[in-house]
């Protein structure tokens, strides 16, 4: 059987990556991948990283890109490749524009199309925008719905969708498994990666900042930067903020942070250096999916600059806090967790909800017709109070 995985974002190149080596490894699948170049620079570190030679490149990014011209662009270029590759499954991410545009094409063409990462849910159509809807129509496309956790798995049962659902748990958790275990595993790589990060002063407690969700551009991102401001005058704590290549995202942060004392305003990093400080941070900022699942895993409290989220598992385990994007109230949040050991210990139980790094073999399971075991978040979670977890 031949599956087309269609990617072309950060987030879905990680996510996607272990997959596509798993499909890679099962005899009887055969595994091409499409990239749509939606994040030129940020995607092609990842194919790097896994050893991914994508079969077919759209390269279809431009600077500042519309939302329309983007999926107009991913639309018009993915059809021809569907035509030559003639593949039995396409599989895509997520809820990004490439999603989307690759869902609807393939279904155009009558080609089942599997979603990873399926029925994630805020039920708001302003947030995350315009996530929530490419997230919902992409689902309603897909024959197969790979849903990371139960709490996915019951919004899509509830929207009666003609999809065939498997809770496989998100294949982020494999990709940070994986990353943990290279960086683990290489002494040598761990010693570079330190002395990359030799500029930050190990008194103080690293705050990780990522930020870049566009229903933050504008006012939000001016309150961001004004708490980080805030946060950075203490003189225990030093902010590292990797900048998303956005330009609607770069300009507000360099134009407010820039020459702060203890703000590093840094390039977007590769997958292996960003793990490598997330392990190393005393606490995380982000709007981020991704980072507010990753964190947890490692044991790293999260606060979300965002008024809800699809992702509310965490919340509930009471390891990630939602802080809006109010200065006064992530700044007290960051406080909070700062000054208050209790409460700072309380959020930094390790927990995995989202995954136990077998998401990829449920879901190259489902794809070859057999029927995986679900991914049960409360059999994770026993394995790792016994220590037989990872
Ligand atoms: C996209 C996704 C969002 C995801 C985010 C992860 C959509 C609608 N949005 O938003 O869901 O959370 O990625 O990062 O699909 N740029 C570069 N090089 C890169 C990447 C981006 O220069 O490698 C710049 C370009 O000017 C580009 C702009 O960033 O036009 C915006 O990229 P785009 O993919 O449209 O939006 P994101 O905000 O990254
Ligand atoms: N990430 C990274 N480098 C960075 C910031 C984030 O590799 O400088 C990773 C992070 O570990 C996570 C993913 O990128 O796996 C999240 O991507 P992003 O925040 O761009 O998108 P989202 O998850 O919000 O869709």
């Amino acid at each position: 059987m031949r599956i087309l995985s269609v990617f072309g974002t950060r987030p879905e190149a990680i996510k996607m990556a272990p997959l596509v080596k798993a499909i890679e490894a099962e005899s009887g699948l055969t595994s091409l991948v499409c990239v749509t170049g939606q994040h030129r620079a940020m995607l092609d570190q990842v194919l790097a990283l896994f050893q991914i030679t994508p079969d077919y490149d759209l390269d279809v990014m431009v600077p500042n890109q519309t939302l329309n011209g983007l999926v107009g662009r991913v639309l018009a270029a993915l059809d021809p490749v569907l035509e030559a590759a003639q593949p039995d499954r396409v599989l895509v991410h997520g809820d990004t524009s490439t999603a989307l545009a690759a869902a609807l094409c393939a279904f155009h063409r009558r080609i089942p199309v599997g979603h990873v990462e399926a029925g994630l849910r805020t039920y708001d159509l302003a947030q995350p925008w315009p996530e929530e809807m490419n997230r919902q129509v992409a689902d309603r496309l897909c024959g197969l719905l790979f849903a990371p956790t139960p709490v996915a798995a019951d919004n899509l049962r509830a929207e009666r969708l003609s999809g065939r659902i498997h809770v496989t748990g998100n294949t982020v958790i494999d990709a940070l498994f994986l990353a943990v275990a290279r960086m683990d595993g290489d002494a040598a790589l761990h010693a570079s990666l330190e002395q990359d990060f030799s500029f930050l002063d190990p008194t103080r407690r690293l705050v990780l900042v990522t930020g870049h969700r566009r229903e933050n551009f504008g006012g939000g991102f001016i309150a961001i930067c004004e708490a980080l401001a805030r946060i950075a005058a203490r003189s225990d704590v030093e902010i590292v903020y990797p900048v998303h290549l956005n330009p609607n995202v770069r300009e507000p942060v360099h134009r407010l942070l820039d020459g702060l004392p203890n703000v590093h305003l840094i390039p977007p990093l590769d997958y292996l250096p960003f793990v490598y400080l997330m392990r190393r941070s005393h606490l995380v900022l982000t709007d981020s999916g991704g980072v507010q699942e990753e964190a947890p895993s490692l044991g790293k409290p999260v606060l979300v600059m965002r008024d809800v989220t699809e992702r509310p598992e965490a919340v509930a385990a009471g390891t990630v806090e939602l802080v809006g994007t109010n200065a006064d109230r992530i700044a007290s949040a960051v406080a909070a967790l700062l000054d208050d050991g209790e409460r700072y210990a309380h959020f930094a139980r390790r927990t995995n909800p989202y995954g136990d790094g077998q998401a990829c073999g449920r879901i190259v399971a489902a794809l070859a017709g057999r029927d995986p075991e679900p991914f049960d978040p409360l059999r994770a979670r026993e394995l790792q109070e016994w220590g037989t977890g990872r």
